[in-house]
């Protein structure tokens, strides 16, 4: 079986090409935002993925918006993953961090009051979880200003460094989903006349600024990116005639890193609409040079075609993981897998977390 075999990124090795995507669980209940005892067995359990991607985890207070997201701005947050990352090592897996900034998916609830930032001052209109409101709306973000962009770089930058003080094998800029930097690639969500707005070179900059700033903490092979092209209407980042177009300027830039991958989402259904790509695994496959993992809906014989066929070096698994820890042996052995409970995805405790059993007979 080709997920079962082994790959290498760079010198990255891979025991097997059954990755774990990132997931958001919310178990992180603590008033520094670090991770716990739970996140150290959450983990553990799953290190059997040829490499786990940890979940969204905020690169500074102002870049979250959802409650109970672990970060890696503080000393106590950066202690707290090294317990993880040594409890995946132990077990002979590979884990990176997904660096997370939402941008303006968040709330003033998140920064004492002040506005979530963003490209632009357009809202989302979007419906959001904070302790304080409960459930409320987004509101008209605050437009970065310069020094807030470059602040932002820098935040990336030390959020890397102490990823790698952590002991991640590397890190995946969370460059999709409608987060911050996607929200610079649509112009849906920004109308800057800047050098950040406008050309579509304009609009990606900040993804390529962010990378350079973690090579200068990481080596390059270490950095993967994630992009969902064709994600559409979620938190007002549309698909239109200028959607691949930006895109393909992206992914053409990214060849000229030699990065860990690029991490690639399918949409979860085909919308008959101008500009829409159907097969984003196979339209991008042809445009990038390096190791490519493809996400979505992924079960596993379509994820052994897509390896057989080329259209991907590894397969990216979120909820099967979630329910499955030991997902590779179930595939290996060809035995059932047990389906998650969306009621617990983002409860606190160890319900639905870390209590999923692996399979016996
Ligand atoms: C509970 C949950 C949390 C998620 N959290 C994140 C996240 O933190 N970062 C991210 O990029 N995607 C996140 N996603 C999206 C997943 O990484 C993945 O793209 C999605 O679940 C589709 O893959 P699947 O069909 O294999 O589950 C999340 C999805 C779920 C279900």
């Amino acid at each position: 079986m080709k997920l079962l075999s082994t790959a290498y990124s760079g010198s990255i090795h891979f025991s097997n090409r059954i990755f774990m995507a990132p997931l958001t669980r919310s178990r992180t209940d603590n008033p520094e935002l670090a991770p716990t005892k739970f996140h150290v067995e959450y983990y553990r359990q799953r290190a059997s993925a040829g490499l786990i991607i940890s979940e969204g985890t905020n690169v500074s207070p102002i870049a979250t918006g959802y409650v109970d997201v672990p970060g890696l701005w503080s000393k106590a947050q950066v202690e707290g993953w090294q317990k993880v990352t040594e409890a995946v090592h132990e077990e002979g897996g590979r884990i990176f961090t997904q660096l997370w900034h939402v941008g303006r998916i968040s709330h003033p609830d998140f920064h004492g009051g002040e506005l979530p930032l963003a490209p632009s001052a357009i809202n989302p209109n979007r419906p959001i979880r904070t302790k304080r409101s409960g459930r409320t709306q987004t509101v008209t973000p605050k437009a970065m200003s310069l020094d807030d962009i470059q602040t932002t770089i820098n935040d990336f930058k030390r959020a890397g460094a102490n990823a790698m003080e952590a002991g991640f094998d590397g890190v995946e800029i969370h460059s999709s989903n409608g987060y911050l930097f996607h929200q610079f690639f649509s112009a849906s969500s920004n109308v800057r006349d800047d050098h950040y707005g406008g050309s579509v070179e304009n609009r990606a900059r900040l993804l390529f600024e962010v990378i350079d700033a973690l090579s200068e903490v990481m080596p390059v092979e270490r950095i993967g990116a994630r992009l969902n092209p064709m994600m559409h209407d979620a938190g007002g980042i549309e698909v239109n005639e200028n959607t691949a177009p930006t895109f393909d300027y992206i992914i053409q830039r990214l060849n000229d890193y030699d990065l860990a991958y690029l991490h690639l989402t399918r949409p979860y259904k085909n919308l008959d609409m101008p500009g829409f790509i159907d097969d984003v695994i196979g339209y991008y496959r042809e445009r990038y040079k390096g190791f490519l993992l493809a996400n979505g809906y992924y079960q596993p014989e379509e994820a052994e075609r897509e390896l057989q066929s080329g259209r991907a070096d590894a397969i990216v698994f979120g909820r099967p993981f979630i329910s499955n820890p030991d997902l590779p042996d179930r595939i290996k052995n060809g035995w059932p897998l047990a389906e998650p409970d969306p009621k617990t995805f983002y409860t606190a405790g160890v319900e639905g977390y870390t209590d999923y059993p692996n399979y016996s007979e």
